[in-house]
């Protein structure tokens, strides 16, 4: 009589990479502090004794003291400016405001002047600084936006910039075409023929050479009047960009309830939202609210988004950084966070959610982005934080240690 043979260890599947000994990785399946990775996609994640149990892998990470979190999802950036503009610090230290800088010729003007002369390659140049700089602090996937360039020409050359950086650091990009920034000098005495250009052959041509898959408008005083965003982004839709808008920064004039109407992505800033605003994004819970809480801060400005009352409506949310030279020169992720915290009064989770997965379903990447469950892409960075409380509790230096894309370390 043979002895019953004692049960079989289930066979091990081969997998690219096990990241292990973690303080935790932040998706959905609890208790996970390890990662199954092959392929660039996550396999699976779960404790190091599971994953071992069931994986033999071919490479390891060992994270040790250090928190695993998705990668980065910074979902409103305007990297494509040749130049700071340290000087309007100076500025607003005599009491200037963001208009007024920007009536003087200063603001993104001047950012528009210094696009304009550099050279395709050298613009590509900067962008790739920048894309190194915020992925230094986590992002993998990033939101870019074009709009210091203001002709055909130059929006066409900081969208190209931004491809071709993209292509050089890793960064994982999705264009917007944000022609509609502010009317340019050369056509302030007849802002309706910029219109014209705008809707009849720059948002056109952008569209054709595949350069942008969104398009944002800023309305605001001294930018677009909501007459003109409407007239833009009914063009854009019409084209079969995604739509992202600027609105309520300074003054509430409806563009708001315009991208509710149009359903766009996204609407930005907020700070001044109205109720009526508020109201519309509550009633559509599609229209994502875009939270640059680093802006206020960096323009001394006393208004905040109301993100308390939008959660509390279900408004569905990311939190950027809105990296720019003028309004908030910060690349940083978890500065954006932290300012998030303070002035916004998210919790850690809330903040998370904000710079990962509601960014990543703001640009349509809510399947393979910003969480580190099974199926999604193995894009994630390992902090040096205790635990997810302090993400954004200290502010002024960088957690992030190691940033992985696709299954692949950043170097
Ligand atoms: O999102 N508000 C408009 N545009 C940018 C600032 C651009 C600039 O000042 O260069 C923003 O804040
Ligand atoms: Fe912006």
């Amino acid at each position: 009589m043979s002895e019953a043979a004692p049960p079989r260890p289930p066979e091990k599947g081969p997998c690219d990479l096990l990241v292990h000994g973690t303080g935790g990785i932040m998706g959905t399946v609890e208790g996970a502090d390890a990662l199954a990775i092959s392929d660039g996609k996550v396999l699976a994640a779960g404790t190091e004794a599971e994953l071992r149990a069931r994986y033999e892998p071919a490479h390891q990470v060992d994270a040790h003291g250090l928190l695993g979190l998705p990668g980065f999802v910074d979902a409103h950036t305007h990297p494509a400016f040749a130049a700071g503009r340290a000087q309007e610090f100076d500025w607003r230290a005599e009491g200037l405001d963001y208009l007024e800088i920007a009536a003087r010729g200063g603001g993104i003007h001047s950012s528009v002047r210094a696009v304009r002369e550099a050279s395709e390659e050298e613009l590509t140049a900067c962008v790739a600084a920048h894309f190194r700089r915020m992925q230094r602090h986590g992002t993998t996937t990033c939101e870019a936006k074009s709009g210091y360039g203001l002709s055909l020409e130059d929006e066409r050359k900081s969208l190209r910039a931004i491809h071709a950086a993209a292509a050089a650091t890793g960064m994982q990009v999705r264009a917007t075409c944000l022609a509609a920034h502010m009317v340019p000098l050369e056509h302030q005495e007849s802002p309706d023929r910029y219109l014209d250009l705008l809707c009849e052959e720059i948002l056109p041509a952008i569209r054709e050479e595949q350069l942008a898959e969104a398009a944002d408008v800023f309305i605001e005083q001294g930018a677009f009047d909501l007459a003109a965003g409407r007239r833009y982004l009914e063009r854009a839709k019409e084209l079969g960009y995604g739509l992202r808008v600027h609105a309520d920064q300074f003054h509430a004039l409806g563009g708001v309830q315009l991208a509710v109407e149009l359903e766009a992505e996204s609407v930005d800033h907020l700070e001044v939202l109205s109720d009526a605003g508020l109201e519309a994004l509550a009633m559509s819970r599609k229209v994502h609210a875009g939270l640059l809480p680093a802006v206020p801060h960096f323009l001394r400005q006393a208004d905040d988004a109301p993100a308390r009352r939008l959660i509390a409506a279900e408004v569905p949310y990311f939190v950027a950084t809105d990296f720019n030279p003028g309004s908030s020169y910060t690349a940083s992720l978890p500065e954006a966070a932290h300012f998030a915290r303070i002035r916004l009064r998210l919790s850690s989770a809330e903040a998370l959610h904000g710079i990962t997965h509601g960014a990543a379903c703001s640009l349509g990447l809510g399947q393979t982005k910003g969480r580190l469950d099974p199926g999604f892409d193995a894009d994630f960075v390992l902090c040096e934080l205790p635990d997810l409380a302090h993400l954004g509790y200290g502010f002024g230096e960088n957690p992030v240690q190691r940033v992985f894309v696709a299954g692949r370390e950043l170097r």
